[in-house]
């Protein structure tokens, strides 16, 4: 009968048995049980059930973490989602999953800069070695493919530059070699964009974002297929990874307005960025102009578009970048991004981090913006001000 997820989201979890709209947060290490056979009814049922939903010991979660990850797989139409204390927790359970030393894996260049450190710097410790390859020209990705490659991490669009993928072109490359495929969708969220049903292994979201939508929670989700499954089931039950049941609540109650805050990111950012390309000296990294590469590949994948973009600003010093920036009002000066606020960064190395493939000239500055739920004249009125102090 429902067949729209933004109707799901609203009538989903509830609690028949204690009559209330929302799920119970059921906080718990024990779980007891009226005899020793009970434990061992539950304990095969839940090898029977590895999915999840039966619970022996609470280190595997607990009814409010199970009711999120049922919610989740629904949204991404994916076989499983499993869910970690921080989206980077997703990160790294996604690679620890597949990869094994001896491995090499393939790394879009504009990846989140601790997941490039991730698999620069410490994989190498394991005898991982890490390729990067350039988000438009997918030719560095093929070639750079072993017998030895295991895994191509995407993340789309790419972090402060907002770079998007071919993303059929990685699968089928992927599935030509028989690599594993994993991708950070937190940008666009299952909401705009479904990575499992384009044919990717894993899919990771930083629920601190979009999902909880109030910036007051940590968490992480992957999404997973039938075939990867069973080796992030393991690797998740041996890292000991949990979300709290606190922070499962509170995601689940972000996600039922999931649809209707992305939509007014999403309405919010067009204008700003219709005011913001008007504007010579920036050059919007947002998918908004129709005749460039990203837009296209934005406008071949996604249904819509967040609220985070990118400016490049084109400055003869960053002094008057720094001006433009700390003259914002209704901006907060902060990390993170997909709550109700709008916030500002101005991006400098130690957030791109060392990229090989990025063409910055000296006079060029990065600058991210996330669109948050204010009202969008008064956002515009504010960036307006603010720009009289760029020179
Ligand atoms: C694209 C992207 N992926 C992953 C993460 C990590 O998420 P968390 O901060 O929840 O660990 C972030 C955080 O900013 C991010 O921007």
């Amino acid at each position: 009968m429902v067949k729209s997820f933004k109707t799901f989201l609203k009538h989903t979890a509830k609690d028949f048995h204690n009559q209330s709209v929302n799920p119970p947060v059921v906080r718990a290490s024990t779980i007891i049980f009226k005899s020793m056979r009970e434990i061992r009814k539950m304990q095969n049922k839940a090898i029977k059930n590895p999915k999840g939903g039966y619970f022996d010991y609470a280190r595997t979660g607990t009814s409010t973490t199970y009711i999120l990850q049922k919610i989740l797989t629904k949204l991404e139409e994916s076989y499983h989602v499993f869910t970690t204390q921080t989206g980077f927790g997703s990160v790294f359970l996604a690679i620890f999953s597949v990869v094994r030393p001896g491995d090499e894996i393939l790394v879009a260049d504009p990846v989140y800069n601790p997941t490039r450190v991730l698999t620069e710097n410490y994989l190498k410790e394991f005898n991982i070695k890490t390729i990067f390859y350039d988000p438009h020209n997918l030719k560095t990705l093929q070639k750079n493919i072993t017998p030895k490659t295991k895994l191509i991490f995407v993340e789309n669009p790419g972090s402060n530059t907002f770079d998007f993928q071919d993303l059929n072109k990685i699968i089928s490359i992927a599935k030509k070699n028989k690599v594993y495929t994993a991708i950070d969708n937190t940008w666009g969220t299952p909401y705009y964009l479904k990575p499992i049903k384009l044919g990717f292994d894993m899919s990771i979201v930083s629920a601190t974002k979009y999902y909880s939508g109030h910036s007051d929670v940590m968490g992480g989700s992957l999404a997973v297929n039938k075939k990867v499954f069973p080796k992030v089931k393991f690797a998740e039950k041996i890292t000991g990874q949990r979300l709290g049941p606190d922070d499962a609540y509170l995601i689940t109650r972000g996600l039922r307005t999931l649809d209707v805050r992305l939509d007014r990111h999403n309405n919010n950012a067009k204008k700003v960025a219709a005011f913001l390309s008007k504007n010579k000296k920036i050059q919007l990294l947002y998918p908004y102009k129709k005749n460039s590469q990203n837009f296209r590949m934005w406008k071949k994948y996604y249904s819509g578009a967040s609220g985070l973009m990118g400016l490049k600003i084109k400055a003869q010093n960053v002094i008057s970048v720094r001006k433009f920036v700390n003259s914002l009002k209704l901006f907060g000066y902060g990390y993170s991004w997909g709550g109700f606020e709008s916030l500002v960064l101005h991006q400098e190395n130690k957030e791109i981090g060392k990229r090989k493939y990025m063409n910055l000239a000296k006079d060029e500055h990065l600058v991210r913006l996330h669109i948050g739920l204010e009202d969008s004249s008064d956002l515009i009125a504010d960036i307006k001000q603010a720009l009289k102090h760029l020179s």
